[in-house]
């Protein structure tokens, strides 16, 4: 119920426009979404893709939105998804770009959201630039897969984030054979109806493992998206590392743990976020995991 509260708290505009017109609380919260957020622009962002890339990790990144209604704004972010591929190009950094597509159309229209994906696919064709699209909710896990199965009829390396949680997902990547390029898979991060989704659990790793072993029977390259060491130890003891599978982090989470598997010798991708909207993140990341909070008030207290 906190981390419900939180999600809703991160998504009231009146609060938002509160903490920006409040100077003194702008200040100290930023100070502790510094912690997960690269930075407000693209070249933070870059910045801090260049410096994990000088450390040998791979990189995602992402500008941080979603549920964006108005198209206008849709088409605002998809043209700052666009620059960032462009300027990645540019720069021949080796990047994923990753977004949700209800920040490019998605929760205006599903005839845009194809759009603004296909367009971004089209910018991306060629530069090694790979396109990521996130998962959101369940209520539009059936739109997001139609569109991005559409997309992907044409582009057929953008990839796509899988939810364990959810008790449709072995169906969804089945429905996916011969379609489409890589597969994330994460556990999932939204508070979804008892029926449609499992808690974290023994279950839920054994359903994980088993989307991994079925996405790299389809021939995918796979991203094990999880902070979660025993799951992590589970995919390589099961010997799929070196099958095209790789581990992926968020930015500022265990850090540690990134380390050492990147010391071991696995391929590690670290999950960069940038954008104004770091306040919407930071309460994410606390809902996700309450202790976060008293790390939060650290970062104040210490900054
Ligand atoms: P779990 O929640 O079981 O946590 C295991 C351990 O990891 C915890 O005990 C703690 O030690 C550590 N940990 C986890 N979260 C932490 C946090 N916020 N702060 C500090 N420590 C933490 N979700 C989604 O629904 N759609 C999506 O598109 C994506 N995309 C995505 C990309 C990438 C690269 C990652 C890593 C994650 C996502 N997620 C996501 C989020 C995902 O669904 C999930 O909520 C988080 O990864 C946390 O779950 P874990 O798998 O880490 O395990």
């Amino acid at each position: 119920q906190a981390a419900d509260a939180l999600k809703s708290i991160a998504r009231r505009q009146d609060l938002k426009a509160q903490v920006e017109r409040t100077p003194a609380l702008n200040g100290l919260l930023r100070r502790a979404a510094a912690r997960y957020v690269a930075g407000d622009s693209r070249e933070d962002g870059i910045e801090a893709g260049r410096r994990l890339l000088g450390q040998e990790y791979a990189i995602s990144l992402e500008y941080i939105g979603e549920n964006t209604q108005d198209a206008e704004a849709c088409e605002a972010a998809a043209e700052e998804l666009a620059a960032l591929v462009g300027e990645l190009w540019r720069l021949g950094m080796a990047a994923r770009v990753s977004f949700d597509l209800s920040h490019i159309g998605l929760a205006a229209d599903d005839e845009l959201a194809v759009a603004q994906l296909l367009g971004l696919a089209r910018r991306a064709r060629g530069t090694g630039i790979e396109l990521f699209v996130s998962m959101e909710e369940s209520a539009k896990t059936d739109r997001i897969l139609a569109v991005y199965k559409r997309a992907a009829a044409e582009e057929p390396g953008i990839g796509i984030t899988l939810q364990a949680y959810l008790n449709r997902t072995p169906g969804d990547l089945a429905g996916l054979e011969g379609i489409g390029g890589p597969v994330r898979i994460v556990k999932g991060a939204y508070r979804e109806p008892e029926e449609a989704a499992i808690g974290r659990s023994e279950a839920l790793n054994e359903r994980y493992l088993s989307l991994v072993e079925a996405a790299l029977a389809q021939g995918r390259r796979v991203s094990v998206a999880t902070h979660d060491e025993t799951l992590i130890e589970a995919v390589a003891a099961r010997g799929w590392i070196g099958q095209g599978l790789e581990f992926e982090l968020l930015y500022g989470i265990r850090p540690d743990l990134a380390g050492r598997l990147k010391a071991i010798g696995y391929p590690v991708r670290v999950y960069i976020t940038y954008g104004d909207e770091w306040y919407l993140y930071l309460c994410h990341r606390i809902a996700e995991f309450p202790p976060n909070l008293y790390r939060a008030i650290a970062d104040i207290a210490g900054g």
